[in-house]
């Protein structure tokens, strides 16, 4: 009774990503912030490997992590809820989510007027509140909706409820859900039903509603249900997928809430996934800029999961991850942060491992797939089989070769890991000349190393370099190294090269080297 477990720490980034400042953000690491205050505590984390997480490392590593641990990169082009969850479940976006700093453009509105009947008040970012303050009295004269955005892809109509009755607002939502598609599908329409008498007595009502924009493609959630198998939502996680895929769900008001629905999912007689959205850390703490408030969530959610882990059975999979980042100590807004994520695969049966930085979330609907065993294309790959654990021990290789570097002239240490069919691997690392041209490269000297000894039936090549014995951005092999493995390699050879910025690129050879001479044109 295979099982996975997925469990989003809302906005618990792991710091800044390199395009951050295109967000808007700058030096921004939600867990970093947090670790700071007294009230963080991460003891189960640790030992899983919390601080062998790249940029976490000043928090402690372990020898010996108890999880699979990484960071994951957003591919997406957004920071919002919705696409780094659709991203979690496989499917990458890339345009964000529209925003509408300035109010919705005329079409927008001139097209829900018709659709309701109504005309439109505010048509500006606004405070929920507030907004009840300014217009709700002009709207209970006019009739006319008060229509509302914030930071995130929202409309939002607020609506008296003794003037128009939740069910007839839903009906306009559902209407402007329709108008709000393609350039101007937003995340969320939201409807927002209030009561009270005057400006001074305006209240909103728990009838709020969110209809919510429908995934893209098929997404895990869909692949685990058309597999006949359970998909169990906890907290937002039903909204977030507008119910698409879903088989069974529960809302949650807090934390400690959406902890206990999942840890009573452990007794629960079923084969799936149990997806669970923890919101608190994001909605109370991060958006409000709270760090004492984020350290002990932090702290309360690392003292929960022993509890947890006890219990899961060998076929248990638990994956912790987070969307986005919310860093409560970026105080130039108080919007979400552009960050990597932090990764735990944990279960009875994984073998633990550092795999870097990995870049996709996706690699999260992968292997969630692969270990519940249901078919999903997705632009992911699973972190629990054989091929990423190989490439990233490859990789690590290199980048140890880069020690043996005989570089007095360049400074630049390159190293190289080949690994052969028969599972023999070669290092290699450049050796520089006083004469300059006889320096041989890395990836020469590992290739060379290995058909001297014999083999030359190669599986993979992985390569790393920079200056000062760090890896530096990517370093891929030199034109020259480039025909070298022409000689030896076919076009899909996997070539690996390892990132600045933790984890690798891998290529195919042919990208390298596409339309190579090699010695299929010789006469031999
Ligand atoms: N180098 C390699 O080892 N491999 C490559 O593919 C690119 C270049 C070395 C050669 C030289 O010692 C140093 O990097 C700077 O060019």
């Amino acid at each position: 009774m295979k099982r996975v477990f997925l469990i989003v720490l809302d906005s618990c980034g792991c710091g800044e990503m390199p395009d951050a400042a295109k967000f808007g953000d700058h030096g921004v690491n939600t867990i970093k912030r947090i670790s700071a205050h007294p009230d963080f505590s991460a003891e189960t984390t640790l030992k899983m490997g919390l601080g062998n997480i790249p940029g976490l490392d000043f928090l402690g590593k372990t020898d010996r992590p108890t999880a699979a641990v990484g960071r994951m990169t957003e591919a997406s082009a957004g920071k919002d809820t919705t696409i780094g969850h659709w991203e979690i479940a496989g499917v990458i976006s890339p345009k964000p989510l529209p925003t509408y700093p300035d109010g919705f453009p005329k079409e927008v509105l001139d097209a829900f007027s018709a659709a309701t009947g109504r005309g439109v008040l505010c048509n500006k970012p606004y405070s929920g509140t507030q907004v009840l303050k300014d217009y709700g009295e002009e709207h209970l004269k006019t009739g006319d909706l008060i229509v509302y955005t914030s930071a995130d892809s929202v409309f939002q109509i607020a609506a008296h409820e003794e003037l128009v009755p939740p069910e007839l607002l839903y009906d306009y939502c559902r209407k402007a859900r329709a108008i709000l598609q393609g350039e101007h599908g937003v995340g969320r329409v939201i409807a927002r039903p209030f009561l009270g008498d005057s400006a001074d007595t305006f209240y909103r009502t728990p009838h709020r509603h969110d209809f919510s924009l429908l995934p893209p493609k098929d997404t895990l959630l869909d692949a685990v249900k058309a597999a006949g198998k359970t998909v169990y939502a906890i907290g937002k996680i039903s909204d977030i997928f507008a119910g698409q895929g879903v088989t069974e769900k529960v809302f949650t008001e807090s934390n400690d809430q959406g902890m206990a629905y999942t840890l009573e999912a452990l007794d629960k007689d079923f084969e799936g996934l149990c997806f669970t959205n923890l919101v608190d850390f994001d909605m109370k703490y991060g958006h409000r800029r709270d760090i004492p408030g984020y350290a002990a969530a932090y702290a309360a959610f690392d003292k929960w999961l022993p509890g947890f882990m006890e219990k899961m059975t060998d076929d248990d999979l638990l994956m912790i991850t987070a969307d986005h980042g919310c860093d409560p100590g970026y105080l130039e807004t108080t919007d979400h942060t552009r960050e990597y994520t932090p990764l735990f695969v944990y279960g009875k049966k994984v073998e633990p491992y550092v795999f870097g930085t990995r870049p996709t979330f996706s690699d999260i609907a992968a292997t969630a797939a692969d270990w519940l065993g249901v078919d999903f294309d997705c632009p992911g790959r699973s972190l629990i089989g054989e091929a990423v654990r190989k490439e990233t021990e490859l990789t690590n290789l290199a980048i140890k070769a880069m020690d043996y570097a005989y570089v007095p002239y360049s400074g630049y240490r390159v190293g190289a890991a080949l690994l052969c069919k028969d599972g023999t691997v070669y290092t290699g690392c450049n050796i520089e000349n006083a004469s300059y041209t006889p320096t041989v490269c890395a990836e020469r000297t590992a290739i060379f190393k290995a058909v001297s000894e014999g083999n030359r039936d190669f599986a993979m090549l992985a390569v790393a370099g920079g200056k000062d014995g760090r890896v530096e951005g990517l370093f891929p092999p030199c034109g020259v190294c480039r025909q070298v493995i022409a000689e030896f390699c076919g076009p899909d050879f996997p070539v690996l090269v390892a990132s600045g910025m933790g984890g690798y690129r891998r290529f195919r050879f042919e990208e390298l080297l596409p339309n190579g001479f090699s010695p299929a044109y010789m006469d031999v």
